[in-house]
């Protein structure tokens, strides 16, 4: 099935032929040995693509069940976590822990902005914290979180490295054996993702990994508030799929298991080289255009970006321009609504996708009375992506 359009909202992200067909395979039973032998591989690949010794969850659901299983498998009643948000998809996570009784304390930046480094050292300096959020990529702002900084401060006040990489696994590199500042003891605890953003699965796949450090606070609470979000009665499920408590999405499974084989044969350091071209090639043509990223390039996630719209251009009119030509991008949330647009640049888009996506934007911007030079925007766009693409 080939694409007719081109999806470049933060996700999902187009899917590519191959896994299209992975997904389309026959559905068998999920004890079907058949079945049973690809989910294992998916798991077995799912622990290499995070680069971990401790356990992997690839379950039904989406990203917020990976956040939901991150936070009530470790952090009890009544303990504390801080929340470190970039935007809207961080500060998900304050409801979702005081749904389950947590004290949480939120360090939120401007959006386009980060947390300043001094505020967290502060918080984490005023109370004990049992873990702490970073969201790799924020989807609502295009920030992503330095967490060269962030993992070495968390863990040396003692606290789980949480880690939402929805809009960033499998684009930036989330290797939990990687020892931040050369210290073994300061890891990244717990990864979690959706399989629709950087992965290039349709959506419906939680995916989450646990550090032994992650696992050891899961049995320190014995019990969770938490019945299919409980990592203990997946245990039996993720070490044997023949193995049964709730029924998995099997065509999903056929068709993340594919994914996973794309991603790996790339390799993540050439996966990470390649998004971070794309990012900025996009954000540079398009501010060619006189458009400009809500985050500044120090702070610019390689996924996706928030682009502020040139003053005349009517956003509903905008995206829906673009998307009767084939090209598909999101609005922004909150008080950006109208103001901005979202474009995605992640997962298995090609330059092809986005050289595509740079054309048509200029001539709807046309359309709406911008003067733009396209043919300098594609340039650009080339210049950057040739500094990477094979
Ligand atoms: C960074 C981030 N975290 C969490 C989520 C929630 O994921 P889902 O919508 O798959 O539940 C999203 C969704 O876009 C996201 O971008």
């Amino acid at each position: 099935m080939k694409n007719k359009e081109i999806l470049l909202v933060p996700g999902p992200t187009p899917v590519v032929d191959e896994i299209y067909e992975a997904l389309a395979s026959e559905t068998r039973g999920h004890t079907d040995a058949r079945f049973v032998a690809i989910y294992k591989r998916a798991i077995e690949n799912t622990k290499k693509l995070f680069n971990t010794d401790g356990e992997v969850y690839v379950v039904a659901g989406s990203g917020t069940l990976a956040m939901e299983m991150a936070i009530v498998n470790t952090v009890a009643e009544g303990e504390r976590l801080l929340v470190i948000s970039h935007g809207y998809f961080g500060d998900r996570f304050t409801p979702l822990a005081k749904a389950y009784g947590i004290e949480v304390d939120v360090l939120q930046a401007e959006w386009g902005k980060r947390v300043e480094i001094e505020a967290v050292r502060e918080q984490l300096a005023s109370y004990t914290y049992k873990a702490v959020t970073v969201t790799h990529a924020d989807t609502s702002t295009g920030v992503a979180s330095d967490l060269e900084t962030l993992i070495p401060i968390i863990k040396a006040a003692g606290a789980l490295a949480i880690v939402d990489g929805v809009v960033a696994t499998a684009a930036l590199q989330e290797d939990m054996s990687k020892a931040y500042g050369g210290n073994e003891a300061y890891k990244i605890d717990i990864a979690l993702t959706g399989s629709q953003k950087a992965i290039g699965v349709p959506p419906g796949l939680a995916i989450i990994a646990f550090s032994k450090q992650a696992l050891a606070a899961r049995e320190a609470l014995e019990t969770v508030r938490a019945y299919y979000a409980d990592i203990h009665n997946w245990r039996p499920i993720m070490d044997n799929p023949a193995n049964y408590f709730a029924t998995p999405p099997v065509n999903l499974i056929y068709a993340y298991d594919k994914a996973l084989e794309i991603v790996l044969e790339e390799g993540m350091e050439k996966r990470e080289a390649r998004h971070i071209m794309y990012g900025r090639a996009v954000r540079e043509a398009l501010r060619s255009y006189g458009m400009t990223p809500l985050a500044d390039e120090e702070v610019a996630a390689a996924t996706l970006s928030c682009i502020l719209y040139p003053e005349g251009v009517e956003d509903a009119a905008f995206r829906s321009n673009l998307a009767s030509r084939g090209v598909i991008v999101a609005g922004s949330l909150a008080h950006l609504a109208g103001k901005a647009f979202r474009i995605g640049h992640m997962g298995n888009t090609t330059p092809d996708q986005l050289e595509k996506a740079i054309r048509l934007i200029g001539e709807v911007l046309m359309e709406q009375g911008v003067q733009v030079d396209i043919e300098q925007a594609v340039d650009i766009l080339h210049q950057e992506l040739n500094s990477y693409v094979k």
